[in-house]
């Protein structure tokens, strides 16, 4: 008789693996950023994001026929307009490229979630997520107008959902009562609550064209030696009236998903930000990870620290490996 445990009894096969596998990924999973830029007949390639492109609207459909195809539910959607100033107006414009990329995309796909994500740095000349001040100080409740002209004008373009990535204080119950006014009640927000000031957001800000031409945005996104302010964020969030949550980026802050599941019973949502793409591309293109097996491992350890879904460039990608 033996005194141990034959864990490797539940090991044993594949049968047997999959029967006790406690966390299984699926494409409805996923939700899939696209990028939407002004212009036509335009599929610019985002060079360190490989297999990602900014399209103009004329060529959207291809991008979203590969989401639909998938069997992803959801996409975020970010626009890249052609002009930029120190109001940001183009994320308020009836016409902007990201309304009129919504309005276009819910007409083609009513079924698919548009999830637009609400902030000013795509549109502001400074790249800031906010209003400055002439010391260059990013200002909070002169930002707030703005943040809820913004959200209310892509739901009015059909968005489904409104995803605030700017990290002003207060501008989930700015947005919510702007949206409510608006006749929007039920437009949930998803909260990007607990997102830290991070070197992994580098290739995203070449994809959206949205890097600070000065300083840095330490001042308003978190810093990342801190959870116990994660929580108060998320928790603060919620009295404001934020649907969901979004804890960003992902790979280096599994602690902060697993205690915000611990803690909060909303959907929580893992943002699989760009430099972890990128990091995985560049070293599967060098030959030295195996690019499925790692992503899949990778994900996975997200929904185990708890996200109920997962923000991710690789989601079209990752979709079809879980198919074969
Ligand atoms: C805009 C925004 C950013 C990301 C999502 N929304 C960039 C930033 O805050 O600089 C990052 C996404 C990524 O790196 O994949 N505020
Ligand atoms: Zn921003």
């Amino acid at each position: 008789m033996s005194s141990f445990r034959r864990f490797r009894r539940l090991r044993q096969n594949e049968a047997i693996r999959s029967f006790v596998r406690e966390n299984e990924l699926h494409a409805s999973d996923f939700i899939y950023p696209v990028f939407a830029v002004a212009g036509k007949n335009m599929k610019v390639p985002v060079k360190s994001m490989p297999g990602i492109c900014q399209y103009s609207l004329d060529r959207i459909d291809e991008e979203i026929d590969r989401v639909v195809a998938a069997g992803i539910p959801a996409i975020l959607i970010f626009g890249i307009p052609d002009h930029k100033d120190d109001v940001a107006s183009g994320a308020y414009d009836h016409h902007g490229v990201t309304q009129e990329a919504i309005r276009h995309i819910k007409e083609r796909y009513p079924d698919l979630i548009i999830i637009a994500d609400v902030c000013l740095c795509e549109y502001t000349s400074t790249g800031h997520c906010g209003m400055v001040d002439k010391k260059g100080y990013v200002m909070n409740d002169e930002t707030l107008p703005l943040l809820t002209k913004t959200a209310v004008s892509m739901a009015e373009a059909g968005a489904d959902i409104v995803a605030p990535s700017d990290m002003m204080d207060g501008r989930v119950a700015a947005i919510r009562e702007g949206l409510d006014k608006a006749g929007f009640m039920l437009t949930p927000i998803l909260s990007y609550s607990a997102k830290f000031a991070s070197a992994y957001y580098g290739p995203f800000r070449d994809a959206a064209e949205s890097a600070p031409k000065f300083g840095d945005r330490k001042s308003y996104q978190m810093d990342p030696a801190n959870s116990r302010e994660a929580m108060r964020e998320i928790e603060d969030d919620l009295e404001e009236g934020a649907d969901m949550i979004i804890v960003k980026p992902a790979m280096a802050y599994l602690d902060i998903m697993k205690e915000a599941r611990r803690r909060f019973e909303v959907p929580l949502i893992a943002y699989n930000v760009s430099g972890e793409y990128a990091m995985i591309k560049a070293a599967a293109q060098n030959g030295w990870i195996d690019e499925k097996r790692i992503t899949l491992e990778t994900l996975t350890g997200m929904k185990r620290a708890g996200a109920d879904r997962i923000i991710t460039y690789h989601a079209i990608e990752a979709a079809g490996w879980l198919c074969e």
